[in-house]
This record gives C-alpha cells, sequence and structure tokens, in this order.
C-alpha cells in the first residue's frame, strides 16, 4: 500500500465525505475527448475540467459540456483539481504527469506510461513518494472480454499454452510523435501480460517506414517468457500497422487443448473457443511415423458483458482514490509494458533480440556491438542471460520532453 502524503490524504477525505473528485481532462483530443464523456458520467466525480493548448478543441468540446470550466495549460487548472487524466501525446506524458502529481495530485496517465522505461521509472517513484494514485490507461485490462480471456488461460482450458497472437491494423490513425510500435503494441503487450499473467524476457522486432516520413508504419514483435532458447517455449508474436487495408482487432491462443479467438470488432461472438488441436501419432518421437492427426471439436462462445472499458478503467481510478487503494494497472504494471517496448524498439535498432534486463540501470551497455547468432550463443555459453550490446544511448526511443 502507497503511503498517503497529508494533501492527497485531505483530497481522500473530501472525496469519501461524498464531495465527490474535481478531474481535469489535459488533452481533448480524439480520446481525451472520450474520457471526458466517460468521467462526466462517472460516480464520485464532482466536476471535470477541461485542458487544452489549442483553445480550438477546448471550444469543441466545450459545446458538449457548456458548464465545464477550460484552461489552455494544466498550471492554471491544477489548484481547482483533485486529479488528472493525461490524454496528450505520449512523447509529453511524463512532463504533464510529472506536473500532476508534483501537485499532489492523482494521475491517470495514457498508454503508454512513458516513451522509455527511465520516464515511467521516474513517475511510479514520483506518485509513491507524493503518495497519490497513479494509473495508466490500460484499457483493454479493463475490458470484459480480455478479462474472460485471462479466466480461460488462467483455468488452463486451453493446456498449456503454446503461443499468443495479435495483430492490431488498420489504415491510420498515424501519429506525429511516435511509430506504430509505441502507438499501437501497449495494448497487445498489456493484453499480454494480462491474460499470461507472466511479463516476457526478451523481445525481438522488426519494423518498415512506407507512407510516414519519419516513423515505422508496419511492425511485427516477438515476446519470448522465460525459455527463451527453446523454440518450444512460449511466445507471443504481434503485427501492428498504420498502413493495411482492413481493420483487425484480433488476439489468438493457441493452447496444447483448445485455441481461443478474441475478435474485438465481432458483434455477438467476441471470443470464441474452439476445440481444435493437433494430436501426435502414439509413438511422437519417431519422426518415421506418419505426421500428425487433427481434432476438429465444439465452438464455445462465452458471455460478454456489454459495460464500456473506458468507463469501467475511469470508475477504477476514482474508486482507488476515494479508498487509497492501489490500481489493477498501477506503475509498476505501466513499467512493465514499456520495457517491453523499449526492448523491442531497441531490438528493431539493433536487429537482434534484446533481454529485458539489459534495459536495467547497471547493464552492460558499453560492451563491444555483436549481433545475432554470435549474441545468442555467447549468451547461451554465459547461462542465458545474455551480454547486452550496442551503445547507452541506443536505449532511448523517441525523444521525451520532461
Ligand atoms: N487507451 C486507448 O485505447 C487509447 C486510444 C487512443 C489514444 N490513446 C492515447 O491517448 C493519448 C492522446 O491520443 P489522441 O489520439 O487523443 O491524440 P490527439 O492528438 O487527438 O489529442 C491530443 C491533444 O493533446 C493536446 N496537447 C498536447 N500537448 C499538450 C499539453 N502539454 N497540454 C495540454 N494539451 C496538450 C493537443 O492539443 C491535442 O488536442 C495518447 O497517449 C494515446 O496513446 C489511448
Amino acid at each position: 500500500m502507497q503511503l498517503i502524503s497529508a494533501g492527497a490524504l485531505t483530497q481522500l477525505t473530501q472525496v469519501s465525505k461524498g464531495t465527490g473528485c474535481r478531474v481535469a481532462v489535459v488533452g481533448c483530443g480524439y480520446w481525451g475527448s472520450k474520457h471526458a464523456r466517460v468521467m462526466h458520467a462517472a460516480d464520485g466525480v464532482e466536476e471535470v475540467v477541461l485542458v487544452d493548448s489549442r483553445r480550438d478543441r477546448l471550444l469543441n468540446l466545450g459545446r458538449s459540456y457548456k458548464t465545464a470550466p477550460w484552461y489552455t495549460d494544466l498550471r492554471s487548472a491544477l489548484a481547482h483539481v483533485d486529479a488528472v487524466v493525461v490524454a496528450t501525446p505520449p512523447s509529453t506524458h511524463v512532463a504533464v504527469a510529472m506536473q500532476a502529481i508534483e501537485a499532489g495530485k492523482h494521475v491517470l496517465v495514457e498508454k503508454p506510461l512513458a516513451p522509455t522505461s527511465a520516464g515511467a521509472r521516474r513517475l511510479d517513484r514520483a506518485a509513491a513518494a507524493a503518495g497519490v494514485v497513479l494509473m495508466v490507461g490500460h484499457t483493454f485490462e479493463y475490458n470484459p472480454a480480455v478479462r474472460k480471456l485471462r479466466q480461460i488461460i488462467q483455468s488452463e482450458e486451453l493446456g498449456e499454452v503454446y503461443y499468443i497472437d495479435c495483430a492490431r491494423l488498420n489504415l491510420g490513425l498515424y501519429q506525429n510523435d511516435v511509430n506504430v510500435i509505441l502507438d499501437l503494441a501497449p495494448h497487445d503487450i498489456s493484453i499480454i501480460n494480462h491474460v499470461l499473467g507472466r511479463k516476457p524476457v526478451a523481445a525481438q522486432a522488426w519494423a518498415s517506414r512506407h507512407a510516414h516520413r519519419r516513423f515505422e508504419d508496419v511492425a511485427y514483435l516477438r515476446l519470448f517468457y522465460d525459455d527463451f532458447f527453446d523454440d518450444r517455449g512460449l511466445s507471443a508474436n504481434i503485427h501492428v500497422s498504420w498502413l493495411d487495408p482492413c481493420k483487425v482487432r484480433r488476439v489468438t491462443a493457441v493452447g496444447s487443448q483448445k485455441m481461443a479467438v478474441y475478435d474485438d470488432l465481432a458483434v455477438d461472438e467476441r471470443i470464441r473457443v474452439l476445440d481444435k488441436g493437433v494430436c501426435l501419432p502414439p509413438d511422437g518421437d519417431n519422426m518415421t511415423q506418419p505426421p500428425l492427426s487433427y481434432r476438429y471439436g465444439d465452438i464455445v462462445v462465452p458471455f460478454i458483458s456489454p459495460d464500456e472499458p473506458l468507463a469501467v478503467q475511469n470508475q477504477h481510478f476514482i474508486e482507488c482514490i476515494a479508498t487509497g487503494s492501489r490500481p489493477l494497472t498501477d506503475g509498476a504494471n505501466g513499467l512493465a509494458v514499456v520495457e517491453a517496448l523499449e526492448a523491442a524498439e531497441l531490438s528493431r535498432r539493433l536487429g537482434r533480440p534484446v533481454l529485458l534486463a539489459e534495459l536495467s540501470a547497471d547493464s552492460r551497455f558499453t560492451q563491444p556491438f555483436s549481433l545475432g547468432s554470435r549474441y545468442v550463443s555467447a549468451s547461451r555459453a554465459s547461462g542465458g542471460t545474455g551480454a547486452a550490446n550496442g551503445a547507452a544511448s541506443a536505449v532511448r526511443t523517441s525523444p521525451e520532453m520532461s
């Protein structure tokens, strides 16, 4: 449990006495406007304050919320609120959230928590020191379909999970400050971390730049778990793209007993559990035997509650403020996703898998650069922890205004 500072305690007391929480939504663009709608409807919210450096955005959103106070900078709004939702572009998350935390405000930061793990750690430490709630907007972890998928996987209904495959494709929306990995993969990594209840130990990524001048718009990521060097070990594959003719939002989990497909775009059958599989012949190790047989069984469609994930998430934030409890998607949860993103981003640059352990403060990034199989065999020889290669500066992903 976090320590609660005197200022934050006063706010908690006010909120628990029923005076309600006053929430600033900073960034009133595409996603911030949804936060404004959801916060207006949340229990325990007394007032929603709109903040955006663009006056036209404020005027536009202000038409829907005529009584909502608005400000063109967070500093002017801070005296009037208890909590802040940061829905500005990712490169600004650390600076904006830090400003709120230093003023003793509870903070919900949109994904990714920060563009770098150093930024995410700073926010986590600062929130703990200030005794305020820090939550990250990993909306899919509040999505009833993702929670159902987690339940299915954790109950071992699928058997041993072989791999998870995610596809998040569409034409756009192109971003101005981060590449497609930092924009879209946070969703998939948070979903995978949540349903598996595990964090990856290494990441590998390939990405290419087509229509965007600066940022990669198509990327493939692979996450490895504790059996990194075992090609039969658990892995997760993620395909993200801003440059695809078809909108796809799909997660497939393949297990030794069954398979599950979560299609976020499906109207009725968002999760299907398929009793499909492959059976080894009795003498499975004998490669001269005829190959595998295939099992085709029932397809089950579980009930998924229609709750809006963003509304569930934001209500949880307000409840955590009122009760002083730690959010499901706290700073550590946000950091775990950022570390996987950072390892993927570094892998893309170095052209080799990157262990998350390499990103820690005491990593050996000053060691000589080497690639591919040399790296793997050196890692194997040294017991699998891997020698970190490349320059320390290469860890940084995109600019972070802080
Ligand atoms: N959880 C989700 O499902 C989800 C979905 C979409 C976007 N997002 C996240 O929401 C955030 C915003 O994305 P978006 O698509 O709404 O972007 P957007 O560009 O539509 O809106 C961002 C807004 O922030 C404002 N802004 C920028 N810097 C500011 C500052 N320092 N102070 C005040 N206002 C500032 C801009 O003027 C703009 O209006 C991003 O972090 C993104 O990753 C999350």
